[in-house]
């Protein structure tokens, strides 16, 4: 998630301690390696797991006991011991296989699992705990069991990639600063692939790709050339374990457009054939400045021209998902939208826009032909999606998936179509002047809603009264 919070980045004092890293050997995974799981073979339609083996303050404030305000502070305030077993109690509760389930049911396809770099490698001066990986192979299990497919998404990097909350790691973009930080995160990257490449044990249809870095914030001192080099370097170093391993890069906000014939291993011959292993993820925002508090017709229309970018077909654009998006269109997590005051605001006003919001995102995020008979989508980068997040602490109406299913605002089973309310147009966008108003009570049954309440009321009001004159 990518958070201003409109507050100054704080400069966090950092003590630079010169230690000598040892770069641990990947092991190279044993057994076969099946066929590249492809993300052609379905829409994806996932959620994030966010704020759990990587936590941020506004998603789970319970854990967050001290005034920190990244999980970097909140152990250097708690000291290691008390904060690896904060952090424990919340690994174990935060998601359990009950949650799977729900994703499941709620017609979900796919996970994308935030992790930090600190789960696989931890200096002895970073007041991060490890701990977070025996819970990330329990996911992968589980995920397996029901059928879900996972994207082990690299959120925090040694120095930070972004200077946010979302990195573990508020203040100056230290990541590229220095070749340290780089072989840190190629080998979290390397032991990632090796560990989840081992097919014998976790199945080959399960974890479906890697992602890189995720939100990477480019700057004076954090160049495209770099993100780059960084790329390449990654991209070989996962390609010399497992080619068949997918490999998803983070647009840095330029837009898939911009990576257009990307190929971040121009030198080897087997790219150029398997292309489709390159995967650009895009995040679709309104809750940030400069998109924060816009119009909602203003909104749709954006929505509607990344649709038509997602779905251009004589383009080479890689494949693209759009791996984080919302529902939030304020300031910031804490925004009047969404702070806790509003919590119980059911308004049907708002659920009625939260419905025409998502269901336009859906549309707009899924490829053309799974919502959508008049484009067959032959060649279209669009993939699917990945929703931000399932959950949180209070269940916040515009980042909660949850509680958007719950009260009916979001469809109860996203893979089944003919639950969607608004009609699709043959741009591939939805027809938002379609007449429709959610239901008076939160959580109603999606399939009166297309009658108004008054009209329901006066239809149930008629046949009490027919029976009525028949008994008489
Ligand atoms: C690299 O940067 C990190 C901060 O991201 C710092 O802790 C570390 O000491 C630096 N290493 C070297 C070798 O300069
Ligand atoms: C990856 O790192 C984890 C956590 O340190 C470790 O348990 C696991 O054995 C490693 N896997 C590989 C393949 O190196
Ligand atoms: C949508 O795209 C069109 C065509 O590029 C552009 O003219 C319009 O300003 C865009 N709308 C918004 C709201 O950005
Ligand atoms: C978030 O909202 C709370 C309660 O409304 C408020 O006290 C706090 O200052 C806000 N924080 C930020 C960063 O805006
Ligand atoms: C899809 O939703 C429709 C409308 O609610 C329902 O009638 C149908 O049984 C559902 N199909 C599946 C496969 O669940
Ligand atoms: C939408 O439908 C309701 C109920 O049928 C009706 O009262 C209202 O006038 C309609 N609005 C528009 C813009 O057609």
């Amino acid at each position: 998630m990518w958070t201003h919070y409109g507050l100054t980045v704080l400069i966090s004092s950092i003590t630079v301690v010169l230690a000598q890293y040892q770069l641990g050997s990947a092991v190279k995974p044993s057994g076969h390696l099946a066929k590249r799981a492809s993300l052609t073979q379905d829409v994806i339609r996932g959620v994030n797991l966010g704020g759990w083996l990587l936590t941020e303050e506004w998603i789970t404030p319970s854990v967050y006991t001290s005034d920190a305000a990244d999980e970097w502070h909140l152990c250097l305030d708690l000291g290691k011991k008390k904060c690896l077993s904060t952090l424990q109690d919340h690994w174990k509760s935060f998601f359990t296989r009950d949650d799977f389930e729900e994703i499941k049911e709620a017609g979900l396809n796919s996970l994308r699992i935030p992790i930090g770099y600190w789960a696989v490698d931890l200096q002895d001066d970073e007041p991060y705990v490890s701990g977070q990986y025996p819970y990330l192979i329990q996911a992968i299990n589980w995920a397996r069991e029901l059928g879900l497919t996972v994207l082990i998404d690299l959120h925090g990097a040694p120095g930070s990639q972004n200077g946010q909350d979302n990195s573990g790691l508020i203040g100056p973009t230290l990541f590229p600063t220095n070749t340290s930080n780089l072989d840190r995160t190629i080998n979290v990257l390397k032991n990632l692939t090796s560990e989840f490449s081992q097919t014998d044990i976790y199945g080959d249809q399960t974890v479906i790709g890697i992602e890189l870095l995720n939100e990477p914030r480019l700057s004076n001192t954090f160049t495209m050339t770099q993100l780059k080099d960084f790329y390449t370097q990654a991209s070989e170093a996962i390609s010399g374990i497992n080619t068949n391993m997918n490999i998803i890069m983070h647009d840095a906000f330029w837009g898939p457009q911009y990576w257009e014939n990307y190929d971040p291993l121009p030198s080897s011959s087997s790219s150029s054939t398997n292309n489709d292993q390159f995967i650009i993820d895009t995040h679709q925002y309104y809750a940030f400045e400069p998109l924060n508090n816009l119009p909602h017709d203003i909104i749709l229309e954006k929505v509607c021209n990344i649709s038509k970018i997602l779905k251009l077909t004589n383009q080479n654009m890689l494949p693209t998902i759009v791996g984080e998006w919302s529902l939030e269109t304020g300031h910031s997590p804490n925004s009047s939208s969404s702070n806790l005051q509003n919590k119980n605001d059911n308004s049907q006003e708002k659920r009625t826009w939260f419905r025409l919001f998502f269901e336009s995102q859906l549309a707009a995020y899924s490829p053309s032909s799974a919502t959508n008979t008049m484009n067959s989508g032959q060649n279209q980068p669009s993939k699917g999606w990945y929703y931000w997040t399932w959950k949180t602490d209070y269940d916040i109406d515009t980042w909660s998936y949850r509680r958007g299913v719950q009260q009916g605002y979001i469809p109860k089973d996203v893979s089944n179509s003919s639950t969607y309310v608004f009609p699709i147009l043959d741009n591939g966008c939805v027809d938002s002047t379609f007449n429709y108003t959610a239901p008076k009570k939160p959580g109603s049954s999606i399939g009166l809603v297309r009658y108004s309440p008054d009209w329901l009321l006066f239809i149930i009001a008629s046949s009490f009264l027919a029976g009525f004159l028949c008994i008489i």
